[in-house]
């Protein structure tokens, strides 16, 4: 990886399975920032545990999301993807930056107030510093961009926050990321709700496409999509539901909104989203194939895990060294 691209950190969480809305809105974006970037992708799976897990399923749901990853096509060789909790300088920094936080500004956070009225029986401190452990994560590979959904926004802020105060007080350690919010990146909401973002946690089932769903699924959800009143197949506000599914059926085929118009002129809806349902299998079908191969060959998934966490360690590690000389906490003695 060149030295003198620009760095770009992002990163999931390792619950649960993705959806079409993590990879049009996320994945699918990031397969090629390699040529502009030089990229680290963590399975964020120290965050994951603000909630409680099943151990067996998580460890399954880390390594699916890795292969996930990988299937989606972001090239292992060409980026760094890795395990979050392999690379202890997360948790380290995490702890200083706490120190680095107030209390008033995390009490600011809406998503650990969204969080915390979800999970009211287990709102514990980690859920609490959950930003400073991200900005720990983005701070460490001295990331300039970090792109994320309109939901992290807040979370970068902090980060921002945080290492401007630090810098402030130490100098020049920490570079300043900004949010890379990408052009194609389209936000995709509920197919059973179009004024709800697409969430792998929804309870209606019909409601998310998951990246794992088989063909005949994903076309059966579409043909059950919520639409709106009218026939036509047109891209306008009060037509949120035929909105979304254009929007899909765009990131998937590339193909404008007045093109898709144009292609579904004086038909109806039924004949639409039978024509999304098929496009978006089309699009699934050679990741989950690809994702099924790598799920079955262990040593090579292991080795991309094995070669990316020590790439990781390494530059995680060489920023983690500089803060605590920084701050006055005594160097190891080698
Ligand atoms: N909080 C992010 C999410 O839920 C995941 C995440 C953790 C992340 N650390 C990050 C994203 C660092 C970008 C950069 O989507």
């Amino acid at each position: 990886m060149e030295e003198n691209k620009k760095v770009l950190y992002s990163g999931m969480q390792a619950t649960g399975t993705l959806t079409l809305g993590n990879y049009l809105g996320a994945l699918k974006n990031w397969v090629k920032m390699h040529e502009e970037f030089t990229c680290f992708y963590g399975v964020m799976d120290l965050h994951s545990l603000t909630v409680r897990q099943e151990p067996a399923q998580f460890r399954k749901n880390a390594r699916a999301l890795y292969a996930l990853y990988v299937a989606a096509g972001l090239d292992p060789e060409k980026n760094c993807i890795y395990y979050q909790s392999h690379v202890a300088a997360h948790a380290q920094l995490g702890w200083v930056l706490d120190c680095f936080t107030y209390m008033g500004e995390l009490n600011r956070m809406t998503q650990f107030k969204d969080k915390a009225s979800k999970h009211a029986d287990n709102i514990n401190a980690g859920l609490y510093t959950y930003p400073v452990l991200m900005a720990a994560d983005i701070l460490l590979y001295q990331a300039n961009v970090v792109p994320v959904g309109v939901d992290q926004k807040q979370h970068l802020e902090i980060t921002r926050d945080i290492a401007e105060r630090f810098n402030n007080l130490y100098g020049e350690v920490f570079t300043i990321p900004e949010a890379y919010i990408s052009e194609n990146g389209a936000k995709i909401m509920s197919l059973a709700d179009p004024t709800k973002k697409m969430s792998k946690s929804d309870e209606n089932k019909n409601a998310t496409i998951l990246l794992l769903d088989d063909r005949d699924t994903i076309i059966r959800k579409f043909k059950r999509a919520v639409t709106d009143s009218g026939s036509e197949v047109r891209f306008s506000e009060d037509k949120p539901g035929i909105s979304n599914l254009m929007s899909i059926y765009g990131c998937v085929t590339g193909k404008t909104m007045e093109e898709i118009e144009r292609e579904f002129d004086g038909k109806g809806y039924g004949e639409f989203k039978l024509a999304v349902g098929e496009a978006v299998a089309d699009e699934l079908t050679p990741l989950q194939k690809r994702y099924d191969e790598l799920m079955k060959d262990k040593s090579y998934i292991d080795q991309c895990i094995k070669t990316n966490d020590e790439r990781a360690a390494y530059v995680a590690g060489k920023t983690l060294r500089k803060v605590h000389k920084k701050i006055g906490l005594t160097e190891l003695i080698r």
